[in-house]
């Protein structure tokens, strides 16, 4: 079959390597793609009426949604009465994402383990709560923000200023929700469901924080790496009792349209693992590890996911570690720079992946076009021994300010 990726990250291009190798794949298209994508197109996923077009002439019978917002507004919906099969939930569900209240409401109704929360306008006066908790809470905004209307705040004054940069940038309508504090190590569980059925991947960890030791300003990930060796049986079960199997009971209770991949972000709190959030989609750069420890056809998943056999389907995973190290323009996520020659791919191990992201081709250069470049992936039956050949696999690339985390997985090494 003929399929269409839509996105033009690492995430994408990851699935498009992974689909690629399916026995059942005949072509696949990227859109827009970037420098390390076959076959781009220049055409706007959000935009449903050029993209029916493109289909029918291509004869695409599957779209396999990587971002969120072409979820959130409706891709699924557009094409309910054609002949291509959507991979992603319809937008209704992808509310789960979309709106931080919508989920959180959820949560509470179908009993997922989740922090106390409550919601707000920015006009409401919300000064007796966050006295009350001191200033140590979240305050998260409801929209879609790009992972930038989350709050973790130390102090009242925190928690004030962050209520007024959600009303100075979303408006005096704009609503958020205020909720506790959890500590503890973040796990990321991401699974394909057919609404009734969830089919998880290997657990993965991920790296927000822009600077070694967890610090500096939330980017989209800065490196990842999987299985996460704190994932273990015992936790996996109490993860699946207490989040995963009640929100499948959600999903099937509220009816939703959900063929799609879920995301759950987990935090392991002391008081045990409480849910943070859920992504409607695949999660990047945990992508970029996820399916590369796949030895199951990814295209036999997704396609079991629409023809009611996703809860026979068994999958298969490589007995090795996994980890990703994303390659930055220096300065992002703030600001950076363009248009930097990249150099030394081709001096990579044959073993060695390299997932592009804010890449593009040029003539025959290959220059940065965005914050994250690439992703740099190893694989070994130790970890350590996968962190030690990703950094010295990194040594053999460059491009002018080149930056990128040097302690990925180091938690998980200790
Ligand atoms: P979210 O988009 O809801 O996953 O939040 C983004 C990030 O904010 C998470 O990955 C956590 O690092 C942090 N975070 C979110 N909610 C909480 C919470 N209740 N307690 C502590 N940190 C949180
Ligand atoms: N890695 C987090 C996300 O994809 O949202």
């Amino acid at each position: 079959m003929n399929i269409a990726i839509i996105g033009s990250g690492g995430r994408e291009h990851a699935l498009a390597w992974k689909l690629q190798q399916s026995e059942l794949t005949e072509k696949i298209f990227v859109l827009p793609g970037n420098g390390g994508t076959d076959n781009n197109v220049a055409l706007d996923g959000s935009d449903t009426e050029a993209l029916k077009a493109f289909c029918n002439k291509e004869d695409i019978t599957l779209i396999v949604v990587g971002p969120e917002v072409p979820l959130a507004n409706g891709i699924v919906n557009a094409f309910n009465d054609l002949p291509v099969l959507v991979f992603g939930p319809d937008k209704e569900a992808a509310q789960l994402e979309g709106s931080k209240i919508f989920s959180k409401k959820f949560m509470k109704k179908y009993d997922v383990a989740t922090a106390d929360f409550q919601t707000f306008t920015v006009k409401d006066d919300p000064s007796c709560l966050i006295k009350e908790m001191k200033g140590d809470l979240v305050i998260k905004f409801d929209g879609l923000a790009a992972g930038k209307g989350v709050y973790v705040c130390a102090s009242e004054d925190e928690a004030f200023s962050a209520i007024e940069d959600i009303k100075v940038k979303y408006g005096e309508n704009a609503e958020y929700l205020i909720e506790s504090k959890l500590t503890g190590q973040e796990l990321s569980s991401i699974g394909v469901t057919d609404g009734l059925n969830i089919n998880c991947l290997l657990p993965s960890q991920d790296h927000k924080a822009a600077y070694d030791g967890d610090k500096g300003p939330n980017t989209g990930g800065m490196g990842a790496y999987c299985p996460a060796p704190l994932a273990t049986e015992e936790l996996l079960n109490i993860i699946d009792e207490t989040i995963i199997l009640p929100t499948l009971n959600g999903i099937e209770a509220e009816g939703f349209n959900y063929k799609g991949v879920i995301y759950f972000g987990i935090m392991l709190d002391d008081d045990g693992p409480k849910l943070l959030e859920y992504n409607v989609r695949f999660g990047d750069p945990e992508t970029e590890v996820i399916l590369p420890a796949l030895k199951s056809d990814l295209l036999e998943l997704i396609l079991a996911s629409f023809d009611g056999t996703l809860g026979e389907t068994e999958l298969e995973f490589y007995d090795e570690y996994f980890v990703d190290v994303v390659l930055t323009s220096g300065g992002y996520p703030v600001s950076y720079e363009k248009g930097k020659s990249i150099h030394g791919l081709d001096e990579l191990k044959d073993t060695t992946l390299c997932f592009h992201a804010g890449t593009k081709k040029d003539a025959n250069e290959l220059l940065t076009s965005g914050g994250r470049v690439l992703n740099i992936v190893c694989k070994d039956k130790e970890l350590k021994k996968a962190v030690d050949t990703c950094y010295l696999e990194i040594k053999k690339i460059n491009f002018e300010k080149m930056n990128y985390r040097t302690d990925i997985a180091h938690k998980a090494i200790k």
